[in-house]
């Protein structure tokens, strides 16, 4: 069968491979030229465990198929899935590119068609798209007919490969539900642990457009509301344990950061708490000399160079001459460090854990200062 997937992004990207490897033929159309060009030659332009071997795979077994041509994606598939970004704008998604595909789709249409929609998007969306093809048709007043289906979602960055060719769980046109908290709940169960905070484009997204439409309702989502505040008081618990401990003025103060993505296994660095970290610590006058095994790129696509910011080859490297090392992501490499390395090379033996990976007792026994979340010196220390 042949399917046309629309972006080439974590979603896309992976759900082309994955359809290709399961025997599919797949164009994915992709605007982006410079990723275009590079996916063709098999290099990707993002991390995700296993992407790359099925992407270069199933190039070769001429399954799988890249371009900036609408026109060419579709003609080729009976389904057009669509996994574009659609990130938030003043509070609300961003559905631009859905449309603007969906009307291409209606315009340039010669047989009927299944439109598979897997953007995060609000409710109503699928009714809308509905409208929109039924208009662009009727115009061109022609008989050919068509399906949507909606089907959002639910890989985890990090083990997307897996998640999609494994699903948990298939949900059609339930997106109601997320109002009546089915949804809500298996997310935070998912992606709420104590820590310095979620991030990433889908979670904090999801969240804030619920409450935007909530609110757009007249309802008030306390546990929505609550949800997001505690996030930012978890993003912004590492900087008051910093400034607690050493202070307000932070001028010259060198910190070791380890992990830079918003999760481990991905390259994405959307929303992530180092980013918010590492702000409030410029903000005053800080130092950070970081390692991440994936999102470095990422990192210095938006920070460029700049004096506060060293990046660094190794996480032992951070180390040097650094007055306490903070870690903002649970990267397996992270795991089982070398305590008496930290110890040598740090000139103060202090940790900020921001992801509970270290025991506080062994800590403690060996000589360090450590900080958890909700754990070590931070439980009585700072209230929230
Ligand atoms: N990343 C996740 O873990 C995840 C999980 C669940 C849902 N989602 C949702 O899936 C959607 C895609 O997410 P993503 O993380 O893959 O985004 P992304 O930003 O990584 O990728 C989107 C891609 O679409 C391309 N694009 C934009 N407009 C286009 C157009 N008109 N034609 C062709 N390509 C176009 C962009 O260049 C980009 O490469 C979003 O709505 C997101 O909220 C993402």
């Amino acid at each position: 069968m042949k399917v046309t997937v629309f972006g080439a992004g974590y979603v896309g990207l992976v759900q082309s491979a994955v359809l290709a490897e399961a025997g599919y033929h797949v164009v994915c159309v992709e605007n982006d030229l410079n990723k275009v060009l590079k996916l063709k030659k098999g290099i990707i332009h993002l991390y995700e465990p296993g992407l790359m071997q099925l992407v270069k795979k199933n190039l070769k077994k001429n399954r799988l198929k890249f371009t900036t041509n609408l026109k060419y994606g579709i003609k080729h598939g009976l389904i057009q899935f669509i996994a574009v970004g659609t990130p938030i704008k003043n509070h609300q998604i961003d559905t631009s590119a859905v449309y603007n595909i969906v009307a291409k789709i209606a315009k340039y249409m010669e047989n009927d068609k299944i439109i598979l929609e897997k953007s995060t998007v609000p409710i109503g969306t699928s009714e809308k798209i509905f409208c929109l093809m039924q208009k662009i048709l009727k115009y061109r007043n022609n008989n050919l007919t068509f399906d949507i289906v909606f089907n959002p979602e639910f890989l985890k960055e990090g083990t997307a490969v897996s998640d999609c060719m494994y699903p948990e769980r298939k949900f059609l046109e339930q997106i109601s539900k997320i109002f009546e908290k089915e949804l809500g709940r298996t997310h935070v169960l998912k992606y709420i642990h104590a820590g310095c905070g979620y991030g990433g484009s889908c979670f904090p997204k999801d969240i804030k457009e619920l409450i935007f439409k909530s609110k757009s309702l007249g309802y008030n989502p306390k546990l929505l509301n609550a949800v997001e505040e505690i996030n930012m008081i978890q993003k912004n618990k590492l900087f008051k344990l910093i400034q607690y401990h050493f202070g307000p003025n932070l001028y010259k103060k060198i910190f070791a950061l380890w992990g830079l993505s918003f999760k481990p296994n991905t390259d994405d660095i959307r929303e992530a708490s180092s980013c918010t970290l590492m702000e409030s610590l410029w903000s005053y006058g800080a130092i950070i000399q970081a390692f991440d095994p994936k999102a470095m790129k990422a990192i210095n696509a938006i920070y460029g160079k700049r004096n506060n910011l060293k990046l660094m080859k190794n996480k032992e490297s951070t180390l040097e001459r650094a007055d306490a090392l903070i870690i903002c992501t649970e990267w397996k490499n992270f795991y089982f460090p070398d305590f008496k390395i930290i110890k040598s090379k740090l000139k103060n033996p202090i940790i900020f854990d921001g992801r509970n990976l270290y025991n506080p007792k062994y800590l403690k026994h060996h000589g360090f200062i450590y900080y958890g979340i909700g754990r070590g010196e931070s439980c009585v220390k700072l209230k929230n």
